[in-house]
């Protein structure tokens, strides 16, 4: 079965997918009988290419590699706008890869929009679309009989929505919290070591996993929307992440680390929802945590997250210091999961 990509955005994660893709070309083809191509790849100022048989990406990397830009690739590069470029390139898949706009979910959320009405199933890590507009996305994909996942949006490529869509049928989710800012939670482990903020966020900012706006992660921006993510989605929760009841990790000093260490508790930016009467409530700030809670060993970039639920009590997914390569790999499990589907002729 051949697969037909479209990426829109082409930076760190989109790069790793495309490295992770090269790297299973042999083993998509033998085990999962899937050959795919790449059409189409969008950038907001690199260029674009647009490629009816499929572009060479170890040549576009390359190109990106040493002079920065998509432009030297050849004739194939196109200014055309990514909508354009969805509605036109006849792709299967669009991969939604540009940067998270916390006030809106904007152009993401029309990427994802046009992308489902055209009959192209979505596969993100872009936290947007998810938050502000779940049950419309949904409802749109079911309407056009195509697929929309999201499963990078929270703890990178540990399986969340997955885990709960295909392992916990008929299991209800009663509450959620988690710590799911990997750049808050770096920072207060180096401040823990007498690192300053500042010098923490800039160690994230050069090793790629803060966002391209920091203050989002230190604000608590990034946490709340994804767990606006999970409260739509897990919750039945019709929010956005402007609702949340949100401090983020701003007002923590290295004194107030310490303070707490040294009552044996660490001051960790949490996220929670939780029904509180008919509706959800999410909150994000800062909590002291004892040894006790599952969090108490999630330290630097790592993320955890709690499930309450009424059949399975809690459970807890945990992931360690994960790389762009976990994020990389949600698109490329995503992918697999659309490609099955559409194998099964499920919508
Ligand atoms: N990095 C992580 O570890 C991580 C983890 C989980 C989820 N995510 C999410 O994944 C997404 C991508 O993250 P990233 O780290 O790859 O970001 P990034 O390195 O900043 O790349 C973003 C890409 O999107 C392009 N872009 C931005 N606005 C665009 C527009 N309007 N039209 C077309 N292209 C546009 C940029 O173009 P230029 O190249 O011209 O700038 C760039 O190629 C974000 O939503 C992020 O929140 C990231």
């Amino acid at each position: 079965m051949m697969l037909r990509l479209v990426i829109i955005g082409f930076g760190n994660v989109g790069q790793e997918f495309a490295r992770l893709l090269l790297s299973k070309r042999e083993w998509l083809r033998n085990s999962r009988g899937l050959i795919v191509e790449v059409v189409a790849v969008a950038t907001r100022t690199r260029g674009s290419l647009l490629l009816e048989n499929g572009l060479d990406l170890e040549r576009a990397l390359q190109e990106l590699r040493s002079r920065g830009t998509l432009r030297g690739y050849g004739p194939e590069v196109t200014d055309l706008p990514p909508l354009e470029l969805i509605e036109r390139c006849e792709a299967d898949i669009m991969v939604e890869l540009t940067t998270l706009n916390i006030e809106s979910g904007e152009p993401a959320l029309s990427h994802v929009r046009t992308a489902l009405e055209t009959g192209v199933s979505v596969v993100t890590a872009n936290k947007g679309p998810v938050a502000y507009a779940y049950d419309d996305l949904k409802a749109l994909a079911d309407a056009h009989g195509v697929h929309f996942r999201f499963e990078g949006t929270v703890l990178d490529g540990a399986p969340v929505f997955s885990l709960v869509e295909r392992t916990l049928p008929g299991c209800n989710v009663l509450g959620i919290s988690g710590v799911l800012n990997s750049t808050s939670n770096f920072v207060l482990t180096e401040m823990a070591r007498g690192r300053s903020m500042d010098e923490a966020v800039k160690e994230a900012q050069r090793r790629g996993f803060a966002e391209a706006d920091p203050s989002l992660d230190i604000d608590g921006w990034d946490a709340a929307a994804k767990i606006t993510a999970l409260a739509n989605v897990l919750m039945g929760a019709r929010s956005t992440p402007r609702q949340v009841d949100r401090t983020g990790i701003r007002g923590i000093t290295n004194e107030s680390v310490k303070a707490a260490l040294a009552e044996s508790k660490k001051i960790k930016l949490v996220a929670r929802a939780e029904r509180v009467g008919g509706s959800v409530r999410t909150v994000v700030r800062p909590e002291l945590v004892e040894p006790v809670s599952p969090f108490w060993t999630v330290d630097g970039t790592s993320s955890a997250l709690t499930l309450c639920t009424d059949l399975m009590g809690e459970l807890t997914i945990i992931e360690a210091n994960p790389s762009l390569l976990q994020t990389a790999y949600a698109i490329f499990s995503d992918m697999l999961l659309v490609a099955e589907a559409v194998r099964r002729g499920a919508s």
